[in-house]
């Protein structure tokens, strides 16, 4: 299979309008790790064209965060995406994707985009969502992956696609992880060892309260404070260990299966997300009889 690189928005539209049959797509910031690539293996094994992208968002940082910074390394994100099976990899230039007359933005009237991701990164999700319905719109894609990683961009994605009845599918998922558990990121790339093992506190924390939960513990406060322990003994600096409704991201005051803790946390130079479900499987803990 060989990958074919699209660079100007006149080529993708041209391109993906073109694709005879179903068109998944895989949006990404680059940096490409195993669980972009079980993006486009999911969407290789339901589509017959395969198209991700690399854009490193301005849209979506805020002034004090890591874009400087973001991995960036093309030649090696093609030789990982076109391993998974991707057929196109679009490459699009910063001015061509926001010239200097850009002027419309989306976002979201609800608490959806105001709650922790959106507490802590302010204007961070109506970047996501800005670049993410630009992408939609020039690749027209039946179906776009996401993971699971980012549950609640996943949930504010989902509300834009339907508000705007826009044609797309999306699709959500699972958390690729590494086999001590800590989930797959490109912010991974930033820790040294001492910090990686530290970074191991996030899903310690989600372990923490899927075992509470296990052993019947129905508070929801209960069942944060178990997770905040482990994160405020494990990383520099926590932001949130929260159980919330799995559709509207609202707090829950008593728990129940399928609720998702979310935990967030600065490690040395990284900021890590993760969730968890409760009841379901998570590495390091037997799976439920
Ligand atoms: O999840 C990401 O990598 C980004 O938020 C996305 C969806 C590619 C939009 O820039």
């Amino acid at each position: 299979m060989t990958l074919t690189t699209l660079r100007t928005l006149d080529e993708i539209r041209s391109t993906c309008r073109g694709v005879d049959g179903q068109l998944g797509f895989v949006p990404t910031m680059g940096a490409i790790h195993a669980g972009h690539q079980s993006l486009v293996r999911a969407a290789r094994q339901e589509c017959d064209v395969v198209a991700a992208s690399i854009f490193v968002n301005p849209l979506q940082f805020g002034d004090d965060e890591d874009l400087d910074a973001y991995p960036r390394r093309e030649a090696e994100d093609a030789v990982l995406l076109a391993a998974a099976g991707a057929d196109l990899l679009l490459l699009i230039d910063k001015d061509e994707m926001y010239p200097p007359d850009f002027a419309t933005t989306i976002t979201q009237s609800e608490t959806l985009v105001t709650t922790l991701e959106g507490e802590c990164r302010p204007g961070h999700f109506e970047g996501v969502l800005t670049v993410v319905a630009k992408l939609f719109g020039l690749v027209g894609p039946c179906r776009a992956f996401f993971g699971r990683k980012d549950y609640q961009q996943t949930v504010v994605v989902r509300r834009m696609v339907a508000d705007l009845n826009l044609p797309v599918h999306v699709e959500v998922c699972p958390t690729v992880r590494e086999p001590d558990g800590l989930a797959m990121s490109s912010r991974n790339a930033y820790l040294g060892d001492d910090q990686r093992a530290a970074a191991l506190s996030l899903v310690g924390a989600l372990r923490a309260a899927e075992q509470a939960f296990r052993a019947g513990e129905r508070s929801a406060p209960a069942i944060e404070a178990a997770m905040e322990t482990i994160l405020r003994a494990g990383t520099d600096e926590p932001e949130y260990a929260c159980l919330v409704d799995p559709l509207d991201m609202s707090r829950r005051t008593a728990a129940r299966a399928g609720d998702v803790a979310v935990v967030a946390a600065r490690v040395g130079p990284a900021r890590l997300i993760d969730n968890h479900s409760l009841g379901d499987t998570i590495p390091g803990l037997p799976a439920r009889p």
